[in-house]
C-alpha cells in the first residue's frame, strides 16, 4: 500500500534530512516509525501526501501502486490522512467543527453525512461539546484531538499518525489506542510512545539521522537495549517483564495509614 523508494531529500538550507530511505507497507499493516529528534520522521511522513516535493526530492513514493507527484496530489491526499506532529500547522478554521469538517468537505460528500462524520469523529475523540470552541482557545491535548477528529472524518484508506498521543492524558491514550485498533486502515505510526507502539505496531523502522538503520518485527527491535541505546532510544518497560527484577522498574504503591494510595519511591 505504501512504496518508498530510495527517498532522499534536503530542506532549502541545504540540511539534507532523509537519505536514500527505502520500505513497504502491505495494506492493512500498523507499523511504527522510531527515532532520536531530528531522525527524519515528520520529514517522511510529509513525504506521504506529498507536502514537501520536487526538486529537492529524490526517489520514488507510490500509494497504491501511485507514483506521489503534482499531477495526483489531490487524489493522493484522499487516500492519505495526516496528522501533523504540530496542531498549530492543522488547525485553521473559527470553530472546530469547521476545523473537522474541511477534510470531508474535500470529499464532496452529502450535507447530512458530512454532519453526521463531523458529529461522530468529535464523539470518537471524546470531545462532545466543543463544536463551536474556537480551536486556538484549546488546550494542547484537545488541539491534537480536534485534529485527529479532522483525520478520522475523512476516512482514509491510510492514515499516517505524527506523535499521535503527544500531550494526551493516560486516558485519552488509552482511547486513543482503543481507536486505533478498531480501525481498518493502514497505518503508519511516528512517536517516541513505544509503549503506544509496542501496542500497536507489528513492525517497527527505525530512522537515525536521516538513515533508515532497521525495519523488523516490533519486540525484537525494540526489546534489542543495545541497539536502542545506540540510537538515542530506550527499550520500553515493559519488554523487562521477563527479567527477575522488572517489577523494581514498574511504580509499586502502597497503602499510607489515612487509606490514600500514594507511589512508593
Ligand atoms: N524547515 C526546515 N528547514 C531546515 N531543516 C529542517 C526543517 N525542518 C526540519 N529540519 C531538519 O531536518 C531534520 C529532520 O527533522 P524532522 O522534523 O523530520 O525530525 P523528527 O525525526 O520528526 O524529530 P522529532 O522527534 O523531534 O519530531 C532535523 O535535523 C531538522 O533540524
Ligand atoms: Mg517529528
Amino acid at each position: 500500500m505504501i512504496e518508498v523508494e530510495k527517498v532522499g531529500f534536503s530542506y532549502p538550507d541545504g540540511r539534507l534530512a532523509l537519505k536514500e530511505i527505502s520500505f513497504q507497507v502491505a495494506a492493512g499493516e500498523t507499523v511504527g516509525l522510531i527515532g532520536p529528534n531530528g531522525a527524519g520522521k515528520s520529514t517522511l511522513l510529509m513525504h506521504l501526501n506529498g507536502l514537501l516535493g520536487l526538486p529537492r526530492k529524490t526517489g520514488v513514493i507510490r500509494i497504491g501502486g501511485r507514483e506521489v507527484n503534482d499531477q495526483n496530489l489531490l487524489e493522493i491526499r484522499r487516500r492519505v490522512g495526516l496528522l501533523f506532529q504540530d496542531p498549530d500547522d492543522q488547525l485553521f478554521s473559527a470553530t472546530v467543527a469547521e476545523d473537522v469538517a474541511f477534510g470531508p468537505m474535500q470529499l464532496e460528500l452529502p450535507p447530512k453525512e458530512l454532519e453526521q462524520r463531523v458529529q461522530d469523529a468529535l464523539r470518537a475523540v471524546h470531545l462532545p461539546g466543543f463544536a463551536a470552541r474556537a480551536p486556538h482557545h484549546l488546550s494542547l491535548g484537545e488541539k491534537k484531538r480536534v485534529c485527529l477528529a479532522g483525520v478520522w472524518a475523512c476516512q482514509p484508506e491510510i492514515l499516517v499518525f505524527d506523535e499521535p498521543t503527544a500531550n494526551f492524558d493516560p486516558r485519552g491514550r488509552r482511547e486513543f489506542i482503543a481507536l486505533c485498533r478498531s480501525l481498518p486502515a493502514t497505518k503508519l505510526i511516528a512517536s517516541h510512545d513505544l509503549e503506544m507502539i509496542l501496542a500497536l505496531c507489528s513492525r517497527v523502522i527505525v530512522l537515525d539521522g536521516g538513515e533508515l538503520v532497521a525495519v523488523g518485527e516490533t519486540t525484537a527491535i525494540l526489546g534489542d537495549e543495545e541497539f536502542m541505546l545506540a540510537h538515542g532510544l530506550e527499550k520500553p518497560h515493559s519488554l523487562f517483564h521477563s527479567h527477575p527484577h522488572a517489577h523494581r522498574a514498574v511504580p509499586t504503591v502502597c497503602q499510607p495509614a489515612n487509606g490514600m494510595a500514594k507511589p512508593a519511591v
